[in-house]
């Protein structure tokens, strides 16, 4: 079948109509930095079997910034989680950074989980013993230990998000918004290459949407992907691709070329692709001095 990757701007974005089926399509000769082949995720058995995913075929390379959008119930989260090594798919293939996932062991999964994904859960997933400044500075408490340093890091990180008086409160004692805010420190908090945000700003007003948003921006800016579940289409501004889902499918896959984000993804793979031909170039010239 044909892939097909459109581009346009996210003013002129339309719902996809029925029958319309886009595939995506990578963008260049880099390994893709997710890949995924045919990918199947089957809940419960026999009658109770739900698909969530539906043989989703997804290339994502290195510094895109993706929007995923699509009713309730259509395989989102599902989708992240696979992504982000919470779960695996029934069938298909994963490949992450060109390795197949299945061929990692656990110990490795979960170090290049600690260390490269950044998860913001949809139901933020704070641990409600724990209070804000211990919340946001456990991600780096799991790879380095503790350390002082790390509690000014995370400070300066909450002070970012307006929660500077806040640190010491329980979860229980936030509002929807701020919790949302703790959650998402926490994603960044050590700075992974990979973002996996499921309806980040959800519950906040437009000034603290602004607040996370500029952030997610100034990181993906920092040769970063980011994969962000939105039902709000103003927030595809911000983005450099979005798909749309449908059923566990993926309908529909947009680049958003008028956007600085989409700018931003492209420079990094052609600097990425530049830097490879510099090599290829050293390599062969070092390959004639030897002979
Ligand atoms: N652990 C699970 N066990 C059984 N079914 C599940 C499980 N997780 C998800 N599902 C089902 O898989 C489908 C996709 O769920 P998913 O959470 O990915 O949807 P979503 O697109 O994120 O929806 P929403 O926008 O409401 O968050 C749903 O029908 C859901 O009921
Ligand atoms: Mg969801």
């Amino acid at each position: 079948m044909a892939t097909t990757r459109e581009s346009t701007d996210s003013d002129s974005l339309v719902q996809p109509t029925a029958g319309q089926i886009f595939f995506a399509a990578p963008t260049g000769g880099d390994t893709p930095v997710i890949e995924l082949r045919g990918a199947e995720k089957v809940f419960g058995y026999d009658d109770t079997a739900t698909t969530a995913l539906d043989g989703v075929d997804l290339v994502i390379e290195r510094g895109e910034f993706v929007a995923i959008m699509g009713p309730s119930g259509c395989g989102k989260t599902t989708l992240l989680n696979v992504v982000g090594l919470l779960d695996r798919p029934t069938s298909g293939d994963y490949l992450l950074n060109g390795r197949n996932v299945a061929k990692l062991s656990a110990s490795r999964k979960a170090r290049i989980r600690n260390r490269e994904v950044g998860f913001v859960f949809q139901n933020f997933n704070l641990i409600q013993k724990l209070n804000v400044l211990d919340n946001v500075t456990l991600p780096l408490t799991y790879q380095r230990g503790l350390n002082f340093r790390h509690q000014q890091k995370v400070s300066t990180l909450l002070k970012t998000f307006g929660l500077q008086n806040r640190e010491y409160y329980m979860p229980y004692q936030l509002s929807g918004g701020q919790t949302q805010r703790v959650a998402i420190a926490r994603a960044l908090v050590n700075k992974p290459s990979i973002i996996l945000a499921d309806e980040p700003t959800g519950n906040l007003d437009s000034k603290n949407t602004e607040i996370i948003m500029d952030e997610l921006t100034r990181i993906h800016r920092e040769d970063n992907t980011i994969l962000m579940v939105t039902h709000n289409p103003d927030l595809l501004s911000y983005a450099s691709r979005v798909i749309h889902m449908k059923d566990g499918k993926i309908v529909r896959d947009i680049e958003l070329t008028k956007n600085k984000a989409h700018a931003t993804a492209t420079k990094f793979v052609s600097r990425r692709k530049a830097v490879r031909g510099h090599r290829r170039s050293i390599r062969r010239l070092a390959g004639r001095s030897k002979k």
